[in-house]
């Protein structure tokens, strides 16, 4: 064996610092090995039916077998991927109002997040980019590892499950002309808290007044109020402002997780400068995205039966979360909140000690922060997890 000092002498890697193991990846093998009879899944972020599953949509299956009988070839598409699944995509997310925009097809959320991210760094290098905490725990690595500034600023109040409005807009007070604002379009994670109308329109306001570039991490559309409900606040910010970025997820509102389907869009006057370097920089992270998921979405937008039956099986997941949120909000006084937040998660207001009894006493898997995934609950299950959760609801 080599003994550290050789390695270090030796290794071309020893200037990396050793990572922190994924959090919710190692839930998943302790909750399989778990052999506690009633045990509790509220880990990874995938939607869930009654019975755990996390099931492909009728209408992917079909989009699914139609590709595999009719697809003729595999060539290349292209840096920019399907354009007519982006063209279909934005019908979805902006309705009509869609002309000022460059889109592109991405691996799934992330990249369109970190294509946004690197696009963002090559206009203005080591511009800031002002995160709500907390937030999805990729989001800061996503833009600090594009060699952008993170600056965090007061979102949540976990003791209320509420927004703290005041506290974010003082933060934002420190923002400076040319820097961006992340904002989650709807179903916040982990949080689940959502800004009301009045408060978007506020958000609007300071992003023209101050100069901030809104950047909307749209992931969950249609899995809070419903498709048009949950885009309303993007296409208003869009209205309002000259430039934004969308980062666009269908991995969640398809149920296509692995195959990682997403979408970028940038809004600006300067669209041909802004479609070019935004297919140079996709050239030269993965060259091109890949093709299956986003041809099964083009297939199923495209054919009004296959749409019509993805858009009622993605409203009966809706009513399955907030039938659970509602079930849960009843269920005990400090989980009432929970009734007026959407999406799939909501924060409780639990320490790192708490969710480590829980998983060990009562096989209730949960995110170190207290992050539920709702959907990994039953109307069933419901009494037994609250019963669990009460002793640290106090
Ligand atoms: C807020 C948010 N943005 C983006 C993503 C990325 O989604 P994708 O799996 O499409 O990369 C996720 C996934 O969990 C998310 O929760």
């Amino acid at each position: 064996m080599l003994t550290r000092e050789l390695v270090e002498e030796r290794s071309f890697f020893d200037g990396l610092a050793v990572q922190p193991a994924d959090g919710l990846l190692g839930l998943i093998g302790m909750y399989r090995a778990d052999p506690q009879p009633g045990k509790i899944d509220l880990g990874v972020g995938m939607f869930r039916d009654d019975l755990g599953r996390t099931p492909v949509m009728r209408a992917v299956k079909a989009a699914e077998a139609m590709l595999l009988r009719d697809q003729e070839t595999k060539s290349y598409l292209g840096a920019e991927g399907d354009l007519r699944f982006v063209e279909l995509l934005a019908g979805v997310a902006f309705g009509t109002g869609a002309d000022r925009l460059v889109g592109v097809q991405t691996p799934g959320g992330t990249g369109a997040l970190r294509l946004g991210a690197e696009l963002i760094a090559r206009s203005r290098p080591g511009a800031a980019v002002w995160i709500g905490t907390p937030t999805w725990p990729n989001h800061a690595p996503i833009f600090r590892d594009s060699g952008l500034a993170i600056q965090t600023h007061r979102f949540f109040d976990v003791a209320s499950a509420e927004i703290d409005f005041e506290a974010m807009i003082e933060d934002l007070a420190q923002a400076r002309a040319g820097d961006v604002l992340l904002l989650h379009g709807c179903c916040h994670n982990p949080t689940g808290a959502d800004f009301t109308a009045e408060q978007w329109q506020e958000i609007g306001r300071l992003c023209e007044s101050r100069g901030l570039l809104p950047f909307i991490d749209l992931a969950y559309q249609g899995l809070g109020d419903g498709l048009a409900a949950d885009a309303a606040a993007m296409r208003g910010l869009l209205g309002a402002l000259p430039e934004a970025v969308i980062a666009y997820s269908c991995d969640k509102n398809f149920g296509l997780y692995r195959e990682r389907v997403g979408a970028l869009w940038v809004q600006s006057d300067a669209s041909d400068l802004v479609r070019g370097n935004v297919l140079a920089l996709a050239r030269s992270i993965w060259s091109m995205p890949p093709d299956h998921g986003a041809a099964v979405v083009r297939l199923v937008l495209e054919n009004a039966a296959l749409r019509a039956d993805w858009a009622a099986e993605l409203d009966a997941m809706r009513a399955r979360i907030n039938g659970l949120r509602m079930a849960l909000a009843a269920s005990h006084e400090r989980l009432a909140a929970i009734g007026n937040q959407r999406g799939m998660f909501a924060l409780l207001p639990l320490g790192p000690d708490a969710v480590e009894a829980l998983r060990r006493e009562r096989g209730i898997y949960m995110a170190g922060n207290g992050r539920i995934n709702i959907a990994g609950l039953t109307l069933d299950n419901i009494p037994a997890f609250v019963a669990g959760l009460a002793p640290y609801l106090s």
